[in-house]
């Protein structure tokens, strides 16, 4: 079978990061392989994760210097060169706090997927991350909640849903009690849908 050349994009901590790994080194991604990590923090724990696996890291931080409006756009051209050079076939934002844009969105069409906290198309969208998205979700009384695993159009949080993976909210949950909850839930789902990526891209070969 072919192998399917898969970079993860993590800002932080990296355990999603870490559960793909788990699952390659299981057997459990199929054909996909990843081949290379990038983060736009350069302390970000996710590239001592990738490093302790062997894999090749590269960070692009955003440029303080350019003018607001246009630092996304620039840094998502870096990205993209990078990921050409890296031959990705698959990317996955995985905690990837920064939002894409420009020529990569249309360059990888379909082959970009997004980890998000929220069982879209609830509490997605600009600044919906980390603990905002878990506070908003207690602040509306929600009694459920959970993660999305989604391709990457050009909106954000918008690209049509993979999978989801539901947790009930309890009245006793704060953010962090909630966030590590669904946490064990997108573990399981990140590597279910690269795998399954994976697969459906590896036949277009
Ligand atoms: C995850 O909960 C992920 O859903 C979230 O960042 C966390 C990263 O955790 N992503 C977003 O909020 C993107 N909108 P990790 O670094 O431990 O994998």
């Amino acid at each position: 079978m072919n192998v399917l050349r898969i970079v993860v994009l993590a800002s932080g901590n990296g355990t999603n990061l870490q559960a793909l790994i788990d699952a390659e080194k299981a057997g459990r991604l199929g054909p996909g392989h990843i081949v290379g990590v990038i983060s736009d923090q350069r302390d970000a724990h996710a590239l001592k994760r990738a490093a302790s696996a062997g894999i090749p890291v590269v960070i692009e931080e955003v440029d303080a210097g350019l003018p607001v409006d246009t630092q996304l756009r620039e840094l998502s051209d870096r990205l993209l060169r990078d990921l050409r050079d890296m031959n990705a076939e698959l990317i996955i934002l995985a905690g990837f706090l920064v939002v894409l844009e420009g020529e990569i969105v249309d360059a990888y069409a379909g082959r970009i997927i997004n980890l998000h906290p929220s069982l879209l198309p609830k509490y997605g969208g600009a600044g919906m991350y980390g603990e905002t998205v878990h506070l908003s979700v207690l602040a509306a009384g929600e009694t459920e909640s959970g993660c999305t695993v989604h391709i990457v159009d050009a909106g954000t949080d918008t690209g049509p849903i993979l999978l989801q993976r539901k947790v009930p909210v309890l009245r006793s949950d704060t953010a962090e009690t909630l966030a590590e909850r669904i946490h064990g839930e997108e573990h399981i789902a990140i590597v279910e849908a690269a795998a399954l990526m994976a697969e459906k891209l590896s036949v277009l070969h």
